[in-house]
């Protein structure tokens, strides 16, 4: 049964409609047996019926305390309770976790808008996973934004999960870089900006490449080295690497995202993957094709893959059957999520059936979570390759917007921190409104605009809702939390305008649980929207300012609930709710 129209409803009427689908009577009369069965509660005063449809005649006082009172229960865990989140995969070393940020975290366990569906169970959140020394692309950006909220979102659901960067670490990309490294690198810039560095190094190589063979033939050599574990390659390859994933760091820090863990293909070994090949010659689907070992996957409708190359080497696809091997048999996750853009379902469809294949019985928890892709990402200039570069576009954008409205703008008490925190929601935001798999294009105006549903008019709608609470009257001020509802005439809260709200805040835990269903951002997101449009439309019905006491406090008591759940799915979302702008 569906909760009808919130908020139309002036009488505190629910309308339920009687769905057609799996029912064995007539909707009528199961409307009929529903009344002849009812009985009052605290919550239900009484249920009419009406042809397929039941009027369900709410206790809005009592319904009220029920809401609000769960709301203002909630706090936030401190690093070191999200220690003992990361502690239950055992075997990770807490070094390498990054911890999230001093009350950015999510909702304590038992939070309004939690629940305990996860059972506990473990799961791997694969996101993010750039290549060391090429592009962060839109692709990127995109797995970093949904695969941390997916993260947020299964945590949210009562599971325990481990953020996993899985970087591009591995490969003949690595020889190139060496090799470019000796001609172009210097030390200082890779300590201070190894992305950006490597990536120039790589970029003027690479067109020395373009006239000169040998280059190629010594970044082969090169490569052939790591794999064969090299002392001198691999400590070269390992410096790239360590230096890259401090500035890597830096980046996910600015925008509210950590991992417990930074694997890559580098770190499946040689071994788990002889293994696995070993293994795959027993399955029947291995053939020899000039040198090379192929899978044909003809029979499951997905095209033939190369597994080996002809001089030995590993491949991209066979790194992925070995880690997840590993992965399994180091964490015994009970479902693992790989975050990848939808240009790459082939080769994810193609692992998930080799390992099915080989006889794993946990291949069934695999899931590939795919997106669609973003059009002209880039600068207004049209020059960015990096996130940062982004980043700060947004930044100076936001900032422009905001000096629009000079008197607004010099009441910004750090314009710097908060165009940063309002760019990065702004790109968020654009991302995660839509369906994953949807395409979109990236507009600068359009997502950086106060209006609309947009990342900015979300931080807009918390700032006000937030200084409602700081720019009250000093004598109204709402008592502890526990004692609201007691202390709290929650009766005076009678105007349409208020049961939408309240309508709309007692949603929110089942919006956390649907969007678990569709894996879905823009379930929340949409949520998020629907419920600022309520606020902003109640600021003129709904004053606190000037009102009787009662009124004034049992207002306020439903704005500051309104602030904590919009702030839980701000959060939920990976965005930093602002106190103030
Ligand atoms: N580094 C890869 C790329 O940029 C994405 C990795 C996706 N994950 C995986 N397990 N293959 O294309």
């Amino acid at each position: 049964v569906e909760s009808g129209k919130t908020g139309k409803n002036v009488s505190g009427d629910f309308t339920v409609a009687i769905p057609r689908f799996r029912l064995k009577a007539k909707p009528n009369e199961v409307a009929e047996q529903l009344v002849a069965a009812f009985q009052p509660t605290a919550y239900l005063a009484s249920i009419k019926a009406n042809g397929a449809f039941v009027y369900i005649n709410v206790q809005t006082t009592a319904l009220y305390k029920l809401v609000l009172a769960q709301i203002n229960t909630q706090t936030y865990l401190t690093p070191d309770e999200s220690h003992s989140v990361v502690d239950a995969f055992e075997q990770l070393s807490l070094k390498d976790a990054d911890l999230p940020p001093a009350g950015l975290s999510l909702l304590k366990k038992n939070g309004y808008g939690t629940n305990k569906s996860g059972d506990g169970k473990k799961i791997i959140v694969e996101f993010s996973s750039p290549n060391i020394a090429k592009p962060f692309h839109a692709g990127h950006l995109r797995s970093t934004i949904i695969g941390a909220f997916l993260a947020n979102l299964y945590e949210a659901n009562g599971y325990k999960v481990l953020r996993m960067n899985y970087l591009g670490d591995w490969g003949k990309q690595f020889g190139i870089l060496a090799v470019g490294f000796e001609r172009y690198g210097s030390e200082a810039e890779l300590e201070k900006d190894a992305i950006t560095h490597l990536y120039d190094v790589y970029v003027k190589i690479n067109r020395d490449g373009e006239s000169d063979e040998s280059i190629h033939d010594r970044a082969r050599e090169f490569f052939v080295k790591m794999e064969a574990g090299d002392e001198q390659a691999v400590g070269l390859w390992k410096k790239f690497r360590d230096l890259s994933i401090v500035k890597y760091k830096e980046t996910y820090a600015r925008l509210n995202i950590y991992f417990d863990l930074y694997s890559g293909e580098s770190q499946v070994s040689g071994e788990s993957q002889a293994k696995a090949l070993e293994q795959l010659q027993g399955t029947g689907i291995v053939e020899e094709s000039e040198g090379a070992l192929v899978v044909d996957l003809k029979k499951y409708k997905l095209e033939k893959t190369v597994v080996r190359k002809k001089d030995g080497t590993s491949v991209y696809i066979t790194r992925d059957i070995g880690g997840a091997v590993e992965r399994y048999n180091k964490f015994h996750f009970d479902k693992m999520v790989y975050v990848v853009a939808s240009q790459q379902d082939l080769h994810l469809a193609q692992f998930f059936k080799v390992l099915d294949l080989m006889g794993y019985p946990w291949a069934k928890t695999l899931q590939h979570v795919n997106f669609g892709m973003v059009q002209g990402m880039s600068t207004r200039k049209g020059t960015a390759v990096f996130l940062e570069q982004i980043l700060d576009e947004s930044k100076r954008v936001m900032h422009e917007v905001m000096q629009k409205n000079e008197a607004k703008y010099n009441a910004i008490e750090d314009p710097e921190y908060t165009s940063d925190k309002l760019g990065i929601t702004a790109v968020k935001v654009q991302d995660m409104a839509g369906k994953r798999i949807n395409n979109y294009e990236f507009k600068w105006e359009r997502m950086t605009s106060f209006e609309g549903d947009t990342g900015p008019y979300l931080q807009y709608a918390h700032v006000r809702l937030s200084s409602v609470e700081r720019k009250n009257a000093p004598e109204i001020v709402l008592p502890p939390p526990s004692d609201r509802a007691t202390a709290i005439d929650v009766s005076l809260l009678q105007e349409p305008k208020a049961r939408e709200i309240l309508l709309l805040l007692s949603e929110y835990p089942n919006v956390v649980r649907s969007a678990l269903k569709s894996l879905e951002p823009s379930t929340i997101c949409t949520f998020a929207f629907r419920l600022c449009h309520a606020i902003s439309s109640a600021w003129e019905v709904l004053l606190v300012r000037g009102q009787p006491r009662e009124v004034a406090l049992a207002r306020l008591w439903l704005y500051v609930s309104a602030k904590d759940v919009l702030g839980s799915a701000m959060r939920l979302l990976t965005l930093e709710p602002l106190e103030r702008m």
